[in-house]
């Protein structure tokens, strides 16, 4: 979502504003702007559309120089993008400059109190009542941080807020609520970010800023006050990310690269928490007791995370006995889940900043249960905020779609499961021995289906003007069938749906008519001839089958089957880690061939911080 970048220091801010908007653009937004402060002065450009637009508009920043400076990609909420919508947005009165991510929800409110005071607006977003209001306690105070604690205390939902005002033209000030904002400490200058991505090329020492309170920046440094504008001491962490991880190394796009990656990544996620053949999850400092107390599982996320929780949903049960649920954060926020302390709650997200998921967990934690969270960003809200964090080593996933961090999230799911089954007595010492042999050679196997990359294109190549495709599958088939749709859906923007196959007599089979594509997933052994039964169903009705299945299913499903692609065999728990690479390859090459913007699909944002 929206993308905020700041800069003070001894260079002129546009250029480095620029870079840092391009780091975001993964984020996906609608437009763009930058502010600089020169000579007491406020200037400032932005546009609909893309960075580069805007990157032409100020001739690379020759046409705005000023050595302090705010940058912002912007994804509509509140109002159109357009460019009196994209931010930074400037008070009535001109004096102070804005840039916003989030939500200000009692703005209606706020902006009916500003317009009573004569405030005059441009825009329909909920940012120019910010800066308004700002700027409203500036007049009353005199005193711009004086003012923007005042005005933090009046507004309500999610914001991170970087602030320019003419007549402190060597400062930059920040803010935030819920959404996140770093403080990067350079050499020379600061800088100001929603995401390390946007600040990693100059430094790598960056402080978190904490809900409420209130940052300085200048050339010479950072100043953090708490909401009484108390001066607060921080101490920065370093950041250790692989500063490629943020280029695409050759790649045509993020996601491809992303996809190749996933072998490591898995590799690097399992590997500190295996020892002598056993999983150790001792960095979680869970105790027995607990493990051994828990009744009830929820696993809650949203889309590709959510999808990670049906697989494993299956797996705790079958393995560790243990009822689990799988439910998207954005219903179980609103239900009333049957919870006490015996319920663990394992919330799954890569950015760690989902609103839903945020809220899920803190509505679980309010009733009662105990949250362990597996999460890629360290450090994010729901990291810090849970009762245990498990992390994935994925890397920074900048293409929109998730694809590595779905696969890492997938093992720390058979990790928890192994755990818990071993600890509660409910797995043999035989199955847990297989699982964790095929375990060690699960990046192996995964290497082997991802470098054979022609056959999708092929594939790809045959499909790509399909406009409707189902797929189906049984247990973690049907989950791997939720996250196959899914992909398609975003990033080639083809209509697909996924069905659980034993549910497709009994409505959307009247879907099916000559020619329409179903992708039948049929890893797990024992129930593939159920779905092979299903596939067939459809191709009698004229649908072609696209198969997915293992080496040893390819017997059954080979003969009714219009193609077929096989991953190799592995112990039944970990299928999933090997059925999602085909479903990944296929829509990255359906949307190469039909020419989609792959890695920022429309619409769409990379941390959705709104509810
Ligand atoms: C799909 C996708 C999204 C995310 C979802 C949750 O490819 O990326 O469905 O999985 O928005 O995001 P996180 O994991 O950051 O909570």
């Amino acid at each position: 979502m929206c993308g905020i970048v700041g800069y003070a220091g001894g260079e002129d801010a546009v250029p480095i504003l620029l870079d840092g908007l391009y780091k975001l653009e993964y984020r996906g937004y609608d437009s763009a702007g930058v502010a600089v402060c020169r000579d007491g002065h406020l200037r400032l450009a932005k546009t609909k559309g893309y960075v580069r637009e805007l990157d032409r508009i100020v001739d690379g920043g020759r046409l705005l120089p000023g050595a302090v400076g705010l940058g912002h990609t912007r994804w509509a909420t509140h109002g159109r993008p357009t460019d009196s919508n994209a931010h930074p947005h400037i008070s009535h009165g001109g004096k102070i400059a804005v840039v916003h991510n989030g939500i200000i929800e009692n703005y209606a409110k706020l902006r009916e109190y500003l317009v009573g005071k004569g405030f005059e607006f441009g825009s329909e977003t909920d940012t120019e009542v910010a800066v308004n209001l700002i700027q409203h306690y500036y007049n009353k105070h005199g005193e711009i941080l004086r003012a923007v604690a005042s005005a933090a205390r009046r507004m309500e939902g999610s914001y991170a807020l970087g602030i320019l005002c003419e007549d402190c033209p060597d400062m930059l000030i920040a803010t935030r609520r819920e959404s996140p904002l770093v403080l990067g400490v350079g050499d020379g200058g600061n800088f100001l970010a929603s995401d390390v991505a946007a600040l990693i090329k100059y430094t790598r020492d960056v402080y978190t800023l904490e809900d409420g309170e209130i940052a300085v920046l200048s050339e010479s440094g950072v100043t953090v006050y708490n909401g009484d504008l108390e001066m607060i001491t921080k101490t920065p962490e370093r950041v250790d990310w692989d500063i490629s991880a943020a280029e695409k190394g050759g790649f045509e796009h993020f996601m491809i690269k992303e996809i190749m990656e996933q072998p490591d990544a898995v590799a690097k996620t399992v590997s500190p928490r295996v020892a002598d053949g056993r999983v150790t999850l001792d960095e979680l400092g869970i105790p027995d007791e607990y493990v051994m107390g828990v009744t009830k599982i929820y696993i809650v996320g949203c889309g590709t995370a959510s999808y990670v929780g049906v697989a494993a949903k299956y797996n705790f049960e079958k393995y560790a006995k243990i009822p689990a649920e799988s439910v998207v954060a954005s219903e179980f926020r609103y239900s009333s889940p049957m919870i006490d302390e015996h319920t663990l709650v394992i919330c799954i997200s890569q950015s760690g900043a989902t609103a839903d998921t945020i809220a899920a967990m803190r509505e679980a934690k309010r009733l009662g249960a105990k949250v362990l969270s597996i999460v890629n960003v360290v450090g994010s809200v729901i990291a810090r905020e849970s009762d245990w964090a498990l992390y994935t080593w994925a890397g920074p996933e900048i293409c929109v779609a998730s694809t590595k961090a779905y696969s890492t999230q997938l093992v720390l799911t058979y990790l928890l499961t192994l755990y818990f089954a071993e600890k509660r007595g409910a797995i043999s010492a035989g199955e847990y021995e297989s699982v964790m042999r095929e375990i060690s050679l699960l990046p192996e196997k995964m290497a082997s289906v991802v470098k054979d990359r022609e056959t999708y294109q092929y594939l790809a190549s045959i499909y790509f003007n399909n406009e409707d495709i189902f797929f189906i599958g049984r247990n973690i088939d049907y989950a791997l069938s939720l996250e196959g749709a899914l992909k398609l859906n975003e990033i080639s923007y083809i209509h697909s749906e996924a069905y659980a196959a034993g549910e497709l007599k009994h409505g959307p089979i009247a879907l099916v008519t000559e020619g329409t594509l179903v992708v039948a997933v049929a890893t797990y052994g024992k129930l593939i001839g159920k779905t092979v039964s299903n596939a067939v169903e459809t191709r009698s009705r004229g649908a072609r089958v696209l198969s997915v299945t293992t080496q040893s299913g390819a017997d059954i499903v080979g003969g009714v089957s219009d193609r077929m692609i096989t991953v190799p065999d592995t112990h039944d728990m970990l299928l999933p880690s090997l059925g999602v690479l085909p479903l990944q390859l296929f829509a990255y090459y359906m949307a190469l061939m039909r020419g989609c913007p792959i890695d920022k699909p429309r619409n769409l944002a990379k941390s959705v911080t709104v509810e």
